[in-house]
């Protein structure tokens, strides 16, 4: 990776607002009498979270979880770590998780194994982004932003070791 490898616009903010209220209009019309739980993964989520939870003129609540798998490389290492864990009891709540991108599958799939023993109510998945070429494990994903290339993907949250969080479109990287 140099600074040669400029990234290049693959979904505009303009594309993504429009994502973000169709899913915020479907989370409203399945959650707006349910008082969810909903659960931000740190860190690529922090953008997404933020512009789709103004969007949900509800009552709900929100909690933070940070895991990590990649580290500094673009790999996933299959061996997923819990950073910062639930602080909240999530028995008998509707509890919906935001993700920014779903690649492998091995960080969700840790997530619901995790989640899933905790006799919530409900327990589902809203991702921005899928990238379904590189699956290794099948996840469910109730709402789903955008499906992407195999490419890199930066921007909007989304890093390449720390980088490109701040970029305000979904962008790729060779
Ligand atoms: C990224 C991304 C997802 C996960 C997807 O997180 O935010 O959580 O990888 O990859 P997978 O489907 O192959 O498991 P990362 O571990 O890079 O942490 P970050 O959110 O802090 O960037």
């Amino acid at each position: 990776m140099t600074l040669e490898n400029c990234p290049q616009v693959l979904i505009d903010r303009k594309e993504i607002e429009v994502a973000v209220q169709r899913l915020a209009n479907e989370i409203t019309r399945d959650y707006k009498d349910k008082h969810p739980l909903i659960i931000v993964m740190l860190k690529g989520s922090f953008i997404f979270a933020a512009d789709l939870i103004r969007r949900l003129d509800f009552p709900l609540e929100i909690e933070f979880l940070r895991l990590s798998s990649y580290g500094e490389k673009k790999e996933s290492s299959g061996s997923v770590n819990i950073v910062q864990g639930l602080h909240v009891p999530i028995k008998d709540r509707h509890v919906l998780i935001l993700e920014d991108i779903i690649d492998t599958g091995h960080t969700i799939s840790f997530l619901m194994n995790y989640l899933g023993k905790m006799r919530s109510a409900s327990l589902k998945l809203c991702a921005l982004s899928d990238k379904p070429s590189r699956r290794q494990v099948p996840i469910t994903i109730d709402y789903l932003g955008f499906t992407v290339p195999n490419k890199f993907i930066v921007g909007y949250g989304i890093d390449w070791d720390e980088k490109y969080r701040y970029l305000p479109d979904i962008c790729v990287i060779e």
